[in-house]
């Protein structure tokens, strides 16, 4: 990248980017997971950083560098990254939820280090997280563009395109980025490709690419969609 050819398109906006997966305790050592390098969010920060923008860039744990010139904060569970998204979001001119929020967090967090005893495993009972892009949706302020991304497989009665549509009709965000993961998908590579979808209709196919050239499609989308 020829940083001379880069769009100034973002000079004077702020934009938060969420990436990474969250970690959701048991105990004091043990956590559910899982496999989000967080290459995705990190590339967005970088790219907007590059573009002109002030980026917040809310992180949970990765092997990363933090990208120059770009405000890392960091998160370890989902209640914690939907505190710092949502005072985050305050103002922004765009948000992008690249985060893989864990979907159910354990309910009770043992104060101790669970220890097996030689009978029968304890339930392991779950809660359901909060859905961070929907809250950002409903608190959205005049103007904000919101993208949010979906990895599907697809199955036997539906393409992963058509679950992607579906869920940015649930999530109401202004974009959402559809990749599809099977053998050779998004997670732990690090080339990316997908659609992006817009709440208006349009599609745009992400041919395959680096991670840094999806991220330069999504702002190319967003800046065409700021006010
Ligand atoms: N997301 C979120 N909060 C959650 C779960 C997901 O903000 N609790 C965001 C993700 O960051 C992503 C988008 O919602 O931008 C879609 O995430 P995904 O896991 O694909 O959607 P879910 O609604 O959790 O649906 P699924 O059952 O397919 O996992
Ligand atoms: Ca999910």
């Amino acid at each position: 990248e020829r940083s001379d050819a880069l769009p100034r398109d973002l000079v004077g906006r702020r934009v938060v980017v969420s990436a990474g997966g969250t970690r959701e305790p048991l105990d004091p050592v043990r956590f559910l997971g899982n496999r989000s390098s967080g290459k995705q969010g990190y590339a967005l920060a970088k790219v907007a950083a590059q573009r002109g923008a002030h980026v917040t860039l809310v992180a949970g744990p990765t092997d990363l560098a933090a990208p120059a010139a770009v405000e890392l904060v960091r998160i370890g569970t989902a209640l914690e990254l939907r505190e710092a998204m949502h005072e985050a979001a305050k103002g922004a001119d765009a948000v992008v939820m690249a985060a893989a929020v864990a979907d159910f967090r354990p309910s009770d967090l043992a104060g101790h280090k669970i220890k097996k005893d030689g009978s029968e495993p304890p339930p392991l009972r779950l809660a359901v997280n909060p859905d961070i892009l929907v809250e950002l949706v409903a608190a959205r302020e005049p103007g904000q563009v919101i993208v949010g991304f979906a990895a599907e497989t697809g199955d036997e009665t539906t393409e992963f395109l058509e679950y992607g549509r579906r869920k940015l009709a649930r999530k109401g965000s202004d974009l959402l980025l559809v990749n599809w993961v099977g053998e050779g998908g998004a997670f732990e590579n690090a080339d990316n490709q997908g659609r992006l979808l817009g709440a208006d209709g349009s599609e745009t196919e992400v041919p395959h690419g680096s991670k840094a050239l999806l991220a330069a499609r999504i702002w190319d989308a967003v800046a065409t969609r700021l006010t």
